[in-house]
């Protein structure tokens, strides 16, 4: 979603603006805008246009824009269409205060005719406008009373960066619900919605909690809660490089992330395993305490909860297991309470719905634990238990190194879970573990074929539409294969169960589609291989990726082998040939991979 970014300090700030907004280019947009303070005139410089960052780098070049403050946005639309005026920065009437916005502005409408009943006039149909005006409305030259007054007033969600025309040396910030980080170098000092934007010039950052105001200066930053007391925040050290948030050798930041996943596979197994900080949190779960376990997230996070349940099933036989979409749970009333455990699956720790769902949970008294991957997330910091993937920085809008390492976190609590509850014995809990330590050399194998998926996978793009199916684990993997070609390929798919075939879907199944069949399940192979006949007999073609070596590849049938491995944690392997399949597909269709039509990284409204 939107992304910000400020700077306040000794260097030049439109060029440090604008690439910091490339680092947010991720968080999907459709118009991007910058406003620098223009010290010989007291004025605010604003150039904000419709469409790519690339385009405001071009007007930029005929606008020489010199100053030591300014900031930036980049905008998905959410009120109002994208368009050059809807963009931000916003300023108020009199172009007194400028301001950037990332969040929803619930209460909007009715302070815009408020404010419109007093003559201020509004230009743009957007939600955030009204913040700008209300803070000019209640400027009286302290800027901090000015943003307490407005944060009083605005029901929804912000993180909010804030220039005053006549506070030349400061830049204010405050959040509620949406992230926001505050970056310090030598040189001088941000604000970000994320990490990535800062990195070239600082990994030390503070990580702003709602409602707290951040003043910065060029040499200082200083935090103060909303009774305007002073509060004091721990400086973190960010262990991303700057590489771990470049692309590198790679076209695009998908294959490249798909191609670390073997290194953040044995990063995050052994922080789990051995002695790391996620052992001590799983160590310290009281899982016999539960009674009722219920695992939530979105799109490919859920379908990671998919494949947990059947391991969970399987290996911790917990008499009360539940998966459930987090937009879902969140408005379902849920039969939850103190004796629940509520698992939370987020790569951003910011997904508007699994925040609501962290929140419905803990209301109601169940406890929380949550797999995230970015440090200082709001999920990070509200769920009672946090187990951090050790991903690195995902900046392609599909999902890949950050699914696999939540898999390989949830087989690991899966297995230690089983252990404490004495349904596995010692050996079978190190025999079940030293699988999970095989998955990354095994996984770098898979990636060793990407010259034959490749291959495959460019004689794909005619089909119009791709179905997926598996059984068991198999289907729980098919959910994400299907989920990853449509969301990049934008080719129709949809993954069922293979048993289901015969209950609807099969009538869809002619000449000219393409099924991929995931067949992992030992005791079921069998049974999918019927499956795999059936649409074969109504036309379809079939790519078969399997760790069984049983089956000869025909006309109509390819195969594509993949090592064996203990079957419930098959899906870490299954899904790196999905994952390359549909990068392929997309590719071959000149697809804009990284950042997929309407979709954006951490979708942190509802
Ligand atoms: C996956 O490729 C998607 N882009 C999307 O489904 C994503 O997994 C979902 O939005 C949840 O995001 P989160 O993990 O940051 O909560």
């Amino acid at each position: 979603m939107c992304g910000i970014i400020g700077y306040i300090g000794s260097e030049n700030a439109a060029p440090i603006i604008i690439e910091g907004l490339k680092k947010l280019e991720y968080r999907g947009y459709d118009s991007a805008g910058i406003a620098v303070y223009e010290e010989s005139t007291s004025q605010f410089n604003v150039v904000k246009q419709k469409g790519r960052i690339s385009a405001l780098e071009s007007r930029l070049s005929s606008i020489p824009l010199d100053s030591h403050m300014g900031i930036g946005h980049t905008r998905w639309a959410t009120h109002g269409e994208p368009s050059d005026i809807n963009s931000h920065p916003h300023l108020g009437n009199k172009s007194k205060i400028a301001i950037v916005h990332n969040g929803i502005i619930e209460n909007y409408k009715k302070l815009k005719e408020r404010l419109e009943r007093k003559g201020i006039v509004f230009v743009s149909q957007t939600d955030s406008e009204v913040i700008a005006q209300l803070a000019e409305y209640y400027y009286n030259g302290d800027p901090m009373d000015m943003v307490i007054k407005v944060a009083n007033r605005l029901e929804g969600s912000y993180a909010l960066g804030i220039m005053c025309a006549d506070q030349p040396d400061t830049l204010i910030a405050i959040k509620k619900d949406n992230p926001l980080i505050i970056g310090v170098s030598d040189h001088g000092n941000f604000i970000a919605s994320d990490v990535p934007a800062v990195l070239k010039h600082t990994n030390k950052v503070y990580y702003l909690d709602d409602k707290e105001i951040a003043v910065l200066k060029k040499g200082s930053v200083q935090f103060f809660n909303m009774d305007k007391e002073p509060i004091s925040k721990s400086l973190e050290t960010v262990t991303w490089t700057l590489d771990s948030a470049e692309k590198g050798e790679y076209q695009h930041f998908m294959l490249k992330e798909i191609m670390e996943q073997p290194k953040v596979l044995r990063d995050t197994i052994r922080s789990a395993i051995y002695g790391g900080d996620n052992q001590a949190i799983i160590d310290k779960i009281d899982i016999e305490s539960f009674n009722k376990v219920v695992v939530t997230g979105c799109g490919s996070a859920y379908n990671a909860g998919v494949v947990a349940k059947y391991v969970f099933e399987s290996l911790c036989r917990f008499p009360s297991l539940e998966v459930e979409l987090a937009s879902e749970f969140r408005y379902k009333d849920a039969v939850i309470d103190e004796k629940s455990l509520v698992i939370l699956i987020s790569q951003s720790g910011e997904t508007a719905d699994t925040i609501a769902a962290m929140r419905e949970a803990r209301a109601k008294g169940a406890t929380t634990l949550a797999i995230v991957n970015v440090v200082g997330s709001t999920i990070a910091k509200e769920s009672d238990y946090c187990l951090f993937t050790l991903a690195g920085p995902e900046i392609a809008v599909a999902t890949t190194k950050a699914f696999s390492t939540q898999l390989a976190m949830l087989y690991i609590l899966a297995v230690r879970f089983a252990a404490k509850l004495n349904k596995i014995t010692k050996e079978k809990e190190s025999e079940l573990l030293s699988y999970v330590e095989d998955l990354p050399a095994k996984v770098d194998s898979i990636l060793k074929q990407v010259d034959a998926i490749q291959k495959y996978a460019s004689t794909c793009v005619v089909y119009k539409s791709i179905f997926f199916i598996g059984r068991n684990i198999d289907y729980a993997i098919a959910l994400e294969g299907s989920l990853k070609l449509k969301e990049i390929s934008y080719i129709h798919s949809e993954a069922y169960a293979g048993g289901e075939l015969k209950h609807g879907t099969i009538s869809l199944i002619e000449e000219d589609t393409l099924v991929v069949a995931i067949s992992n399940c030992e005791r079921l192979h069998g049974k999918l291989m019927s499956n795999v006949e059936q649409v074969i007999s109504r036309g379809a073609k079939v790519l078969l990726v399997t760790k069984l070596k049983d089956v000869q590849p025909t006309d109509r049938l390819s195969v594509i082998n993949i090592p064996d491995s203990f079957d419930l944690f098959s899906p870490s392997l299954s899904v790196i040939v999905l994952q390359l399949f549909s990068y392929y597909v997309a590719a071959n269709k000149g697809a804009n991979i990284d950042k997929p039509r309407n979709l954006a990284k951490s979708v942190t409204v509802e």
